[in-house]
């Protein structure tokens, strides 16, 4: 018999619906779709039907007593959170460069020092497979804790093939036993190492030649991303092995423009990248280039707030026409936190975007941004019932009390794994 499931009269239902073909853009970002008085039918982890309380109620009368119900009076229920950018699986912590940098060191000096990205592949390069997917796991429950349902998760804390495999390992394990879905994505070219520093195009060679292809025969990642950033690699070296990881059939994905203008938007354009993230910097050029060719922006103002920087323009951004997504990214140096609902603040308070948009750039933009759209990111007919319920009144008290976890419950494909606050 199937299992069914009867989420009843939240003050809102906020579905998303409408937008799963193309992510949303413009004015469109701002159609959310509530439904006041909302209820949700699910059978078998899939949602059947979302409408009106009394209909629903009507129409499956003979059904509820079965179903388990979920009373979500007073309440809003939106599609499971979603994270498209994360550096989820690391090892430690980097709470001394924050000090430093507290005290006026900038982030890619203590990189080129040895430090940053480089003092977190030390600790991951150490972690053996068990600490590592403990450390991530406890992250990921957090990350559960705040209403996510999916999210995407990065390597790139190996630079050597063997623990970039280890990396991406932990996140298939941690695909199977978690109730966060994760999608993985190979980020071999994160840094070059230490040891490579005088010689830059040896570890891109590698990358291209040995760990690209590895990681797609053991169908490791689905998605290919670089650091496109003066120091790090250049536009040039970035484009080669985006295009190399296309032969394999990863997709590419880029970190844009983040700490200094440099093409990185316009290169993601050119490689028909799904996502662009950060654009910090990112000139009008290369903005209306991703526009033109649909790429998805992924902004990151968690990021900028915890580096002390600019925030990325997304009022210029959304009105040139691209569809913008929100993420975390969560990671040890540039932004340790894991809370999705704060970004969608920041998102607010910091780069002007409505309530009504932050919600669209967590939900369907960000299943967009990761491929996923059409199983994820809306409460429709046919869709995962992933499904977070706030124990808030409306959607708009949501980016108002701010820094704080409203998350009352969340369901995972029509299972509740969240409860009054607490997991399951
Ligand atoms: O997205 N910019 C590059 N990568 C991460 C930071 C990684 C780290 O500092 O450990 C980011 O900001
Ligand atoms: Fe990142």
């Amino acid at each position: 018999m199937a299992q069914k499931m009867f989420i009843s009269n939240a003050n809102q239902v906020i579905t998303m619906a409408g937008h799963s073909d193309t992510p949303a853009k413009k004015e469109k970002m701002s159609k959310i779709s509530i439904m006041k008085h909302g209820s949700i039918w699910i059978e078998d982890g899939r949602i059947v039907e979302v409408g009106p309380d009394e209909e629903l109620r009507e129409k499956y009368r003979t059904q509820i007593e079965d179903a388990v119900q979920i009373d979500a009076t007073g309440k809003i229920v939106t599609p499971g959170l979603i994270d498209p950018h994360t550096h989820l699986v690391h090892a430690g912590t980097r709470e001394n460069e924050y000090a430093m940098r507290l005290k006026g060191k900038t982030y890619m000096e203590i990189m080129e020092a040895g430090g940053g990205i480089h003092a977190t592949t030390r600790a991951t390069q150490k972690a053996s497979h068990e600490k590592l997917y403990e450390e991530s796991k406890k992250r990921l429950d957090k990350f559960l804790l705040h209403g996510v349902t999916t999210l995407e998760a990065k390597s790139g804390y190996g630079l050597t093939l063997e623990h970039e495999l280890k990396q991406l390992e932990v996140a298939k394990q941690l695909q199977k036993d978690h109730s966060v879905d994760i999608i993985s994505t190979f980020m071999g070219a994160h840094a070059v190492p230490m040891n490579e520093k005088k010689n830059p195009e040896k570890f891109v060679t590698r990358v291209i030649e040995e760990m690209i292809p590895e990681v797609a025969e053991r169908k490791l990642a689905v998605f290919n991303d670089v650091f496109c950033e003066r120091g790090v690699f250049t536009p040039e070296q970035s484009k080669r092995i985006l295009e190399a990881g296309k032969k394999h059939g990863l997709i590419p994905k880029i970190h844009a423009d983040e700490i200094e203008p440099y093409a990185g938007a316009k290169l993601a354009a050119e490689v028909e990248a799904i996502s662009a993230d950060h654009l910090l910097k990112a000139s009008d050029e290369g903005i209306k280039a991703m526009a033109e060719q649909g790429v998805v922006g992924v902004l990151l103002p968690g990021t900028a707030f915890f580096l002390m920087a600019e925030f990325a323009p997304a009022r210029k951004i959304i009105d040139a026409g691209v569809a913008v997504a929100l993420s975390t990214d969560q990671n040890p140096g540039s932004s340790p936190t894991i809370s999705l609902p704060f970004i969608m603040n920041l998102g607010c308070l910091k780069m002007e975007m409505t309530p009504e948009e932050v919600l669209t750039a967590t939900t369907i933009n960000a299943a967009h941004a990761i491929g996923c759209a059409d199983e994820a990111g809306s409460l429709e007919s046919g869709k995962k019932a992933d499904i977070t319920i706030f124990d808030v009144p409306n959607y708009l008290t949501l980016s108002y009390q701010y820094g704080m976890n409203h998350v009352d419950t969340v369901i995972k494909s029509g299972k509740q794994v969240v409860v009054g606050g607490r997991l399951q």
